[in-house]
């Protein structure tokens, strides 16, 4: 085949290729349970070729004469490219997210203006650096600051003065913090505007649902194994939504003053609030990722 005609050939099958790797996803994890195709003794990676074939045959809509050559192709191609995928975990210092990606075969780096908490690939440093390396990433995952984008304390936006509370000097009140929103908001916008295919940006419920757009999909880490409930957003470009993988199940806990029972998780009172006592690393022990996350995220997106 000619340099032309291949080029050709890749530049139409990555054009078509959005709805294959939706499919091929789809037949992958399928294909990894056992219960399916099982009678075909093939790796499981030509299983799910041959299971995504089938579906692409089935799509009506999609299959024209060219899309014949083409999809095969882009399936052969999908499945080459999808072996390796160059994956930005931005502020991340757990590198949980990163470590399960690389656990998968894929080229992960983390960065964070902290050092890493375990060893391996890690910028230290602001991630704008990174963000329009020719080199290039193919998949950008992120955990902002939320400190400013959360609805949780909006009372400390009014001014010190308007505030009925003990302040506290280390914090920013009124104006001030009015203008760390912004910068919170524009820099979620620059990891939104990098020039990279596949991104998912990661926050807990708050202002980035006006000010940008409702988001994606709200995950809990209860649905991915864990013994803890935090209501998060996430909002996907060139992802599919993340499926949850294994349920664990809350306790029921008695309310004071007859008011029946609630769920309640491992990091919660009975009451419903954060059992962390405040502390130095309390921050930090609330924003790290959720290992039930991290693997989902390695298995459904690498
Ligand atoms: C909510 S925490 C996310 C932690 C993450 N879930 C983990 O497991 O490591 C936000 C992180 O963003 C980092 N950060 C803030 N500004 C940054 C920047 N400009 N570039 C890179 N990281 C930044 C902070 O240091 C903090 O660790």
């Amino acid at each position: 085949m000619g340099t032309k005609t291949f080029n050709d050939l890749h530049q139409r099958a990555s054009v078509a290729s959005s709805d294959c790797m939706r499919l091929l996803d789809e037949a992958a994890i399928a294909a990894e349970n056992p219960t399916q195709l099982n009678k075909y003794n093939f790796p499981a990676q030509f299983r799910a070729l041959f299971m995504c074939h089938g579906l692409v045959q089935q799509q009506d809509k999609i299959v024209d004469r060219s899309a014949l050559t083409i999809y095969p192709c882009s399936l052969v191609l999908n499945l080459f490219r999808r072996v390796k995928l160059k994956v930005l975990v931005a502020c991340e210092y757990s590198g949980r997210v990163r470590d399960a990606f690389i656990k998968k075969g894929h080229d992960a780096i983390s960065c964070d203006i902290l050092p890493s908490d375990s060893p391996g690939a890690h910028y230290q440093g602001d991630v704008r650096d990174l963000l329009n390396n020719p080199r290039g990433y193919d998949l950008l995952i992120a955990h902002p600051p939320c400190t400013y984008l959360t609805i949780a304390a909006e009372w400390a936006y009014k001014e010190r003065h308007e505030i009925n509370k003990n302040l506290d000097p280390n914090k920013l009140y009124g104006e001030a913090r009015k203008q760390a929103r912004e910068e919170a908001i524009k820099f979620v916008m620059d990891l939104l505007n990098a020039p990279i295919k596949m991104k998912a940006i990661e926050n807990p419920v708050g202002v980035l649902s006006t000010r940008y757009k409702e988001a994606d999909q709200f995950i809990q880490p209860y649905e991915y194994g864990e013994d803890a409930s935090k209501k998060t957003c996430l909002w996907l470009d060139g992802l599919p939504k993340l499926k949850p993988t294994e349920f664990y199940p809350p306790r029921l806990a008695e309310q004071a003053n007859g008011k029946g029972y609630a769920f309640r998780w491992g990091n919660q009172t009975d009451s419903g609030q954060n059992r962390e006592p405040p502390g130095d690393d309390r921050w930090k022990i609330r924003s790290t990722t959720w290992q039930g996350w991290a693997d989902a995220m390695a298995a459904q997106w690498g």
